[in-house]
């Protein structure tokens, strides 16, 4: 099969080489996909930088999840047979042409679903999900801040916010960006490179603390700013750290990443009656792959009544990786992008 490994770290364009591997075997409870497309995510970006500790050691195999048909099923699988469309997270191992995923971390896909926009649903949305609606528990009539507003996540929790009922405020890093999430309804778009999107946004609310739940993948200083914007009561998930340089020295851009956030101690939120929380998606497929499963599924739902609009940027072609990965780390898409075979 053919497969896009991650060789070295780099550019986009020395890291992948396109190489030929034996077909995997599914093991007890897994399945072997015949992958049709699969989708990339900023994460994948880290990867290939060296930025990402959970990546297997180089080479090795990038892709969190896949849209394809159940070539094989490993002993016990029961809920699957060869020839269903599925979208599955594969953990790692998406870049190729075959890939392995845990019966538990996979759903059937019905056919008005359209591959490239499937693929949005499983890590995107399934981070979205459960950040909003399992660990923030947003509620309506709420006002949720949502930072880079325009990318996977930041449309995903978009979409759901706005399902859920909340005013939304959303931030994003050029005008098409914050002309688009205006088209997709956002009450507040705000350009956090040219502005001081804190006091943007008290100016806009006309409150010192406006936000009751905020949704951050950015860190450093954006995370400093969140956190004097949240409410009583409110919760702040912090679920990744996109302001990490990705070039220079990497011991360096690890100690100014870590001093970006400040410091604080845990009477701030005892005292302020609001928290952080984290989340890493990547524990909870592995350590709780049922609730991963049930997450997609309830967002298949959500899907087929109409509550939802995955937003594809691009579908690409598997010999133009490298421009994928380019757009997604130079910060021009909006959306999802995906890489067909
Ligand atoms: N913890 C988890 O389990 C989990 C799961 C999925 C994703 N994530 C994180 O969530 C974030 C969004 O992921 P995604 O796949 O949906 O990507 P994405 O949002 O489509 O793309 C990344 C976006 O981050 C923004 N950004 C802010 N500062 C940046 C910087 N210094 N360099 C590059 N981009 C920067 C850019 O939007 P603007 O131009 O609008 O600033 C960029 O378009 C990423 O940080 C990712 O690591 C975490």
């Amino acid at each position: 099969m053919k497969t896009l490994q991650l060789t070295k770290n780099g550019s986009p364009q020395e890291a992948f080489q396109l190489k030929e591997l034996p077909n995997p075997e599914p093991e007890a409870g897994e399945l072997l996909i015949r992958t049709e497309c699969f989708g990339l995510n900023y994460a994948d970006v880290m990867a290939r930088n060296g930025l990402y500790n959970d990546a297997p050691p180089l080479p090795c195999t990038l892709g969190y999840e896949v849209v394809g048909e159940v070539e094989k099923t490993g002993k016990g699988v029961t809920q699957f047979a060869e020839g269903d469309r599925v979208l599955a997270f594969t953990r790692f191992g998406g870049y190729a042409e075959k890939s392995i995923a845990d019966e538990r971390t996979v759903v059937k896909l019905p056919p008005q679903i359209p591959s490239d926009k499937a693929a949005a649903l499983a890590t995107q949305y399934c981070t979205a999900y459960y950040a909003a609606i399992r660990m923030a528990n947003i509620q309506k009539n709420e006002r949720v801040l949502i930072h880079a507003c325009a990318g996977g996540v930041g449309l995903a929790l978009l979409d759901l916010a706005q399902y859920i009922g909340c005013e939304t405020i959303g931030t994003a890093g050029s005008a098409s960006k914050l002309e688009f999430i205006s088209l997709r309804g956002v009450n507040h778009a705000v350009n956090y490179r040219e502005k001081d999107f804190a006091s943007e946004i008290r100016k806009i609310t006309g409150e010192q603390k406006p936000v009751d739940a905020a949704f951050d993948a950015v860190g450093g200083k954006t995370y400093v700013q969140t956190k004097k914007l949240m409410n009583y009561g409110g919760r702040h998930v912090l679920f990744g750290v996109a302001s990490r340089k990705t070039k220079g020295p990497k011991l360096l851009n690890t100690l100014k990443l870590a001093w970006s956030f400040g410091l604080s101690h845990p009477l701030e939120f005892l005292l302020g009656s609001r928290g952080v929380i984290g989340l890493n998606m990547l524990r909870i497929a592995e350590e709780k792959p049922a609730v991963l499963g049930e997450v997609m599924e309830n967002l298949i739902d959500l899907y087929q009544n109409g509550h939802l609009n995955p937003h594809v940027y691009k579908s690409y072609r598997f010999n133009e990786l490298s421009a994928a990965h380019e757009a997604l780390e130079n910060r021009k898409t909006i959306g999802k992008l995906v890489v067909f075979w």
